[in-house]
């Protein structure tokens, strides 16, 4: 891949929800054709008001919610000319962080069990060895493969769900506001670690957040997201 090759162009993204109330029909469009570019490597910030559509674009991204039109590139291909094996494949170069450590760990799986399903469904060769430096990385140890979600608190957990985004060493993470419900003492940490992470393994972060402070001090390039379209703004002009 050359230097500044694009992971991810949003081209045109338009989404309308169609909510059936018992009396009528209520249609929200909640994106107006959203454009975005983000360079391998760099941060953008995503920003903008409770319910502006930061996380249907998110997950309009992954495929988790089908935009009515524009396009989807990722890593140079469109989504919706690819085949889906190719698009599964393509989808493993993405990691995501969500906002609720809680709700985001099957409270049914063991740490090893939730660290293993990447490679599981993407039928990838890993070790018990792979799985206990992912927890390492995260200041976790061996001893908490064997353990289930409920045995750690919200900062751990998200721990747990950075390695997990992190497993399959991929090209572009995508952190839905990754600190919002942990408490403020940890907060820090949690945004120090994705941080260092950057460095170490060069992944573009695609990065979701209602504070305007970390913004500034994490991304390259933020933008707006207001009244269903995507302006890119400088730090100096918040
Ligand atoms: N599955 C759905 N069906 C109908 N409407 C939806 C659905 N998901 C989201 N919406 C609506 O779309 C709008 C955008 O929601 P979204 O979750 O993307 O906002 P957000 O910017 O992530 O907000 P927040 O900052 O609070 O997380 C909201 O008005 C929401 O009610
Ligand atoms: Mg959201």
């Amino acid at each position: 891949m050359q230097p500044n090759y694009p992971v991810l162009e949003l081209k045109e993204i338009k989404k309308t929800y169609i909510k059936n109330s018992f009396l009528h029909k209520q249609e929200t469009e909640v994106l107006k054709g959203a454009n975005l570019t983000l360079q391998k490597g760099k941060t953008l910030a995503l920003i903008g008001p409770s319910g502006c559509g930061k996380t249907t674009l998110l997950k309009i991204i992954i495929g988790l919610e089908k935009q009515n039109s524009g396009v989807i590139k990722l890593f140079g291909k469109d989504t919706l000319q690819i085949s889906k094996k190719e698009l599964r494949g393509i989808l493993s170069k993405i990691g995501v962080i969500f906002q609720d450590p809680y709700s985001a760990l099957d409270p049914r799986q063991t740490i090893e069990q939730i660290l293993s399903e990447p490679f599981i469904i993407n039928k990838k060769y890993y070790t018990k060895e792979t799985l206990i430096r992912a927890l390492k990385e995260v200041s976790l140890s061996e001893f908490d493969l064997k353990k289930y979600p409920h045995q750690f608190s919200g900062g751990q957990r998200q721990r747990i769900n950075i390695a997990r985004a992190l497993i399959l060493k991929p090209e572009l993470i995508i952190a839905d506001e990754p600190t919002s419900a942990l408490d403020v003492s940890v907060q820090a940490q949690i945004v120090n670690l994705i941080t260092k992470m950057q460095k170490k393994y060069n992944f573009a972060l695609l990065f979701v957040s209602h504070n305007l402070a970390l913004c500034k001090y994490l991304c390259q390039n933020i933008v707006l997201v207001k009244q269903g379209i995507l302006t890119e703004i400088s730090g100096d002009e918040l």
